[in-house]
């Protein structure tokens, strides 16, 4: 029997699934722990599920001698400090692949959204503004045949590349894996699709400079991370027609103040970093990160372990 802190409460039965093995404390609110409660129950204990919205930093990781496994209920690992967990041994659990087709499905959903100006028309046709049909109204883009650019072509930019070719789309990429330079895939593509990590070498990737690269028409999509973008730049080019619109599942900062310039953008759509929400998915994604935690405190390879750049 390990000593464990889980976070959160998850879906399904994964917790049950813990609790069959270990001794397992949740965090039963709806809001996050601050920095200091975090640090209060993870000090005594040997694994730590945690979420996207928990910072792990080396102090965190430092104040909890007896810690063995961290498991990160997210794909992403950027809310953990990898080195300091690495340098005490202790390995870093994710949630690759199950979460794959549910967030490729939401960057779609967002690339139409934008393109056909969906969150608009539903509010115009709520307001009563729906008098007759018009030749001229509510016009949006084209998405059929036009180019996507992917950035970062792992799992999830391969997933909405598969989407894409049904719906005819040409498909340049650009990353880690080859393909073409960021300011070619800026330039020439009519959709941006954002799906690299947060990283040093990502964060504020796509600034002013990049911005106003790109084509005045141009929908920039965002499911990766929000530091990724500048935000402020991106408000700019919103506001200044730099781009077309924008669809975002995760900005900088997140949560945001409810009067965040963002807000007040043209032609913005943004979700509150909901692109894995799914019943099935977030399931998917509790079981993994229960076995990585199982896996972790017994000693064994965790089934998705994150590894530091
Ligand atoms: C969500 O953002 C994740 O990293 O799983
Ligand atoms: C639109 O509804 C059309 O028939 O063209």
């Amino acid at each position: 029997m390990a000593r464990c802190f889980v976070t959160r409460e998850l879906p399904g039965d994964a917790i049950e699934r813990l609790r069959a093995a270990h001794e397992v404390e949740v965090w039963g609110k709806r809001l996050p722990p601050s920095p200091d409660e975090l640090r209060v129950h993870t000090r005594a204990a040997e694994g730590l599920l945690c979420l996207l919205t928990d910072r792990v930093d080396r102090e965190l990781i430092h104040a909890a001698p007896d810690l063995r496994a961290i498991s990160n209920y997210a794909v992403g690992s950027d809310n953990i400090d990898l080195h300091a967990a690495a340098e005490r041994g202790i390995p870093v659990g994710i949630t690759p692949d199950v979460l794959t087709e549910a967030t490729a499905d939401m960057a779609f959903a967002l690339l139409l959204a934008a393109a056909r100006r969906l969150v608009e028309a539903d509010a115009d046709a709520r307001r009563g503004e729906w008098k007759t049909w018009e030749p001229a109204r509510l016009l949006g883009q084209d998405v059929h045949g036009r180019r996507l650019g992917i950035v970062g072509y792992g799992r999830i930019g391969r997933a909405v590349a598969r989407r894409a070719s049904g719906f005819d789309m040409e498909i340049l990429h650009s990353g880690r894996s080859g393909g073409v330079a960021l300011e070619t895939l800026l330039e020439s593509c009519d959709f941006v699709s954002l799906h690299c990590p947060l990283t040093p070498a990502t964060r504020g990737l796509i600034g002013e400079a990049q911005l106003r690269r790109m084509r005045p028409r141009a929908v920039l999509v965002n499911t990766a991370r929000g530091p990724i973008v500048d935000t402020d730049a991106l408000v700019r080019a919103l506001s200044e027609g730099w781009i077309g619109a924008a669809a975002v599942d995760v900005i900088d900062p997140e949560p945001p103040p409810a009067d965040h310039p963002l807000f007040d953008a043209p032609n913005l759509t943004v979700v509150p970093h909901i692109a894995s929400a799914t019943h099935a998915a977030r399931e998917r994604m509790a079981n993994l990160a229960a076995d990585n935690l199982l896996a972790g405190l017994a000693g064994r390879p965790l089934p998705a372990v994150a590894t530091a750049d």
